[in-house]
This record gives structure tokens, C-alpha cells and sequence, in this order.
């Protein structure tokens, strides 16, 4: 048993008080290799943001949990290099099995997510309750989901939104005992959101999509006051990596996000938590990309995945400071 506390991380439960008191979101960002941990490590130093480290079991296949774990305490370390230490959350995205959550608690996670949203109701609740009561013995925070996102949740696929029902929050929270919520109120996952026909454009031509369902969110904050709420899905598909990514050879063809206005109102809100991953995916490829294309002769993986890695920490910086407000707020 390795216990998170002796790696120098610290749980989402301080972190999502403040963040509810002081109207913004803390960056939930997901991570599978060096470069991504370094940037987003040092992006959150730059700008005194405390960082929330997201590890999908994915990325755990991809990478060896065992080598992810060492990479996040190596990230402690790096940040008091850097100068600042900034709170850092290691935490499992889209857990799926309560063997799952067990095994990354055991093994130095600060913080899991149970994702029981595509279960019935009841399988959900028992299922959260279950990883609740084993990750609270060690002082674990614990997300759960309510409601389906459309797109791609990890192996599990969505057509369509089920948005979050209100009337079942209380409900949850109560019986399962979970330290947050994720909540499907119009964002999905990936990097194609919307399609252009659900969009309207805007005096610039720019293509606009549907807002989200701010009024569900009220709903929900009416009957749980106070209680931190998590947004997946979050990546707003900066064009001009889209832009970029094609100039040099890629595919994409209506990339769609989140506008950032949105994810602004959100963190005001009892949103606590933003999760982005496909943004800093597109901002990799893109410096990749653009470096491959121009340079055909490099060969040296530094010469690419050192811009990858610039790119990145430009990106996360943006976030903190100019859509999620948590820059200055470690
Ligand atoms: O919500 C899913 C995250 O973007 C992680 O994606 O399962 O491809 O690692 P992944
Ligand atoms: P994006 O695909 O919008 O970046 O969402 C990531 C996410 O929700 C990870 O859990
Ligand atoms: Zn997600």
C-alpha cells in the first residue's frame, strides 16, 4: 500500500472548497507521457494554479500504471524545482470497476472517479457507494457521474446526451457519499462536439454551437448547495490548431469544441473541476506536425516533441488564466 500523502499529493477536497468560495474551476488535465506531464506541470507553476493530474485507464495501458505513478511523484519534485510548489492531485479518469479504483488507491492515487453513468440508476448508486467506502478509509476523494455525455467515453460510446436529471441528485450524493459530481449538461468528449448543422454563425462566419444547459446546472445547484460539480468534455478545439494540424498534412474535418465564454460561466458556478484532454492532443500535433512538414530532414524526437511540449504549456497557461480563473489561486 503506497498512501498518496507519502508521494506529496494532496486529495480534490480543500482544493474544490476554495475553488467554489472563489468562482473558478481547477484544470483537470490528462496525461500519458513526459512532455505532457512536464508542461502542464510547468504551466501550472508559471501561473500558481493548483493542478488536478488525469490518468485514464488508457493512459495506464499506454504507459504502465507503475511508471505513471513514479511520474506523478517525480511531478512534486519538479514543481519545487521550479520554484513554486503548487497542490497536485493525482487522479483515475473514468474509473469503470471498483477493482480499478481499489488498485489506483493502493498504489498512491489522491483522488478516483467511479463512472457508473452508463449503469441503471441503482447499479450506479451501489457501485459509487462501494468505491466511496474503500477509498474514504484512506482519505480519497471520490467523483461519480450522473447522466451520459454524447461521444466517446473511454470504450463506452454515447449517441445522444441524457442530461443530468435534477430530481436524482439528492438522492445520489446522500446514498453514495461522493466528494463530486460529473454532470452532462451539453459538453461531450473528443474533439468533433457538434456538427456544423448544429451550429448558427455568428456575424464573423464563425460557427457557433448550441449553449450549454445552464438551467439544468441551476437546477442542480439548487438542490445541492454547495456541492462541487465536475464538467468533462471541456476541450474548446482551438481553429487554429485544427488550421495548423491541416496545413501540414492532417484530416480534420469539422472540429468543433466548447466555446471558452461557456467554460468561463461554468467555473463561476459550483463547477469545481474542468476536464481537458483533446485541446492539448491538438496542440501536440499541430507543433509536431508543423515541425515534421518544415524540417523533413529532423529525425531527433527532441526537435519535435520539444515544441510539442512549448506548445502545451502555452495552452494550459491560457486555461488557467484566461478561461478556468486558477491561475494565482495555489
Ligand atoms: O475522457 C476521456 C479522456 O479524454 C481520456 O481519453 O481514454 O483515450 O485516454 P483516453
Ligand atoms: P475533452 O475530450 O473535451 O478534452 O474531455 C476530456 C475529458 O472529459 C476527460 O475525462
Ligand atoms: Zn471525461
Amino acid at each position: 500500500m503506497v498512501s498518496y500523502k507519502e508521494l506529496g499529493l494532496v486529495n480534490s477536497r480543500e482544493l474544490f472548497k476554495k475553488a467554489m468560495e472563489g468562482g473558478y474551476a481547477i484544470p483537470a488535465f490528462n496525461f500519458n507521457n513526459m512532455e505532457q506531464m512536464q508542461a502542464i506541470i510547468s504551466a501550472c507553476v508559471e501561473t500558481r494554479s493548483p493542478v488536478i493530474l488525469q490518468v485514464s485507464s488508457g493512459a495506464r495501458r499506454y504507459a504502465n500504471q507503475t511508471l505513471l505513478r513514479y511520474m506523478a511523484q517525480g511531478a512534486v519534485q519538479y514543481a519545487k524545482e521550479l520554484g513554486y510548489e503548487i497542490p497536485i492531485v493525482l487522479h483515475l479518469d473514468h474509473g469503470d470497476t471498483f477493482e480499478l479504483c481499489k488498485d489506483c488507491i493502493n498504489t498512491g492515487f489522491s483522488s478516483v472517479m467511479i463512472d457508473g453513468s452508463h449503469l441503471p440508476y441503482e447499479e450506479n448508486v451501489a457501485l459509487t457507494k462501494k468505491v466511496v467506502e474503500y477509498a474514504h478509509q484512506y482519505d480519497v476523494t471520490v467523483e461519480g457521474e450522473l447522466g451520459i455525455l454524447a461521444g466517446i467515453e473511454d470504450d463506452v460510446v454515447a449517441e445522444s446526451h441524457t442530461y443530468t436529471e435534477p430530481d436524482e441528485v439528492v438522492d445520489f450524493v446522500t446514498r453514495t457519499g461522493v466528494d463530486s459530481l460529473a454532470i452532462s449538461i451539453g459538453t461531450s468528449h473528443g474533439a468533433f462536439k457538434f456538427t456544423p448543422e448544429q451550429c448558427t454563425r455568428n456575424e464573423e462566419g464563425v460557427l457557433v454551437p448550441p449553449p450549454l444547459r445552464f438551467d439544468i446546472l441551476e437546477e442542480i445547484e439548487e438542490r445541492i448547495p454547495g456541492f462541487p460539480i465536475v464538467l468533462h468534455g471541456s476541450s474548446s478545439v482551438p481553429q487554429e490548431y485544427v488550421e495548423i494540424i491541416n496545413k501540414y498534412g492532417g484530416k480534420l474535418k469539422d472540429s468543433i469544441g466548447i466555446p471558452e465564454d461557456q467554460l468561463r460561466k461554468a467555473a463561476q458556478s459550483a463547477v469545481c473541476k474542468i476536464n481537458i484532454d483533446s485541446d492539448g492532443r491538438l496542440a501536440m500535433t499541430a507543433a509536431v506536425r508543423e515541425v515534421l512538414a518544415t524540417q523533413p530532414a529532423e529525425f531527433d524526437p527532441r526537435k519535435y516533441m520539444g515544441p510539442a511540449r512549448e506548445e502545451l504549456k502555452k495552452l494550459y497557461m491560457h486555461k488557467t488564466k484566461n478561461v478556468l480563473g486558477s491561475a494565482g489561486k495555489a
